[in-house]
């Protein structure tokens, strides 16, 4: 047992889509979580089971259809929209499987970016964000210029320019080879251990599912033990 305080409770989520004019398909169906401060948690469950889904109402990217999300206490879609985006520029960082670099931007140019959108824009903060993740000599390159893991880690960075409390990674390692995949699961808990961050992470990649402190199992659109 632990006595962190909690960082997110979840309650009652839903969430469908719409498949015809009078069919949606019930992906999320009464999601209950809590995340930690400072945890790492991994979420598995089969393809199309909503991992996804959940991420994105968690990074609110995506608003649900009923069920709250509380973050320190705050009930997050209760804001306006400028506040949820503002909210999410300052709190939230984003890894994709895919890194989703520009690619006619360089290393740090890239990472620059959500510091742009929250006005700090600070490029010494990039550079440093970068030699956090092992790229010190990579900051004009180019992601063509770039391995795949390098590129990975650039994202890594990016996400992380902004000091954001939590960390949503949609399988960060799915697109690597063991050896960077690895790298990205020893520089997540390097990043945990130095910044306090919390990350939830969606995983196919049973090795670091086990070695997170909690996995959470989606099936058939609810948490199963
Ligand atoms: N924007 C959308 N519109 C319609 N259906 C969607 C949309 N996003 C996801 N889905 C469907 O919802 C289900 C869950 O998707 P997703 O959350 O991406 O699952 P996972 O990440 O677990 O593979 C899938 O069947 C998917 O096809
Ligand atoms: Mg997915």
């Amino acid at each position: 047992m632990t006595d962190r305080e909690i960082l997110i409770e979840v309650t009652s989520l839903k969430k469908s889509y719409p498949v015809t004019n009078d069919t949606r398909l019930e992906v999320l169906k009464g999601i209950y979580l809590n995340i930690l401060k400072e945890e790492i948690v991994a979420i598995v469950g089969k393809s199309g089971a909503g991992k996804s889904t959940l991420l994105h109402i968690l990074g609110t990217l995506d608003k649900p259809e009923s069920g709250k999300v509380l973050f320190e206490s705050e009930d997050v879609f209760l804001k306006k929209e400028k506040q949820i985006a503002e909210f999410r520029s300052r709190k939230i960082g984003f890894i994709f499987q895919f890194h989703h670099l520009l690619p006619e931007f360089t290393a740090i140019e890239n990472v620059m970016i959500p510091s742009m959108i929250s006005g700090t824009m600070d490029k010494a903060r990039a550079e440093e964000v970068l030699t956090e993740v092992g790229l010190k000599n990579r900051l004009q390159h180019k992601p063509s210029e770039l391995s795949g893991g390098e590129a990975q880690r650039v994202a890594i960075a990016r996400a992380l320019i902004n000091s954001p409390k939590l960390v949503l990674a949609d399988e960060p390692t799915g697109n690597l080879d063991s050896e960077n995949a690895d790298a990205v699961i020893d520089l997540i808990f390097d990043l945990r251990k130095k910044y306090k961050q919390t990350f939830v992470i969606v995983t196919h990649n049973e090795e670091f599912a086990n070695k997170c402190d909690r996995i959470i199992k989606l099936h058939d659109g609810k948490v199963v033990q």
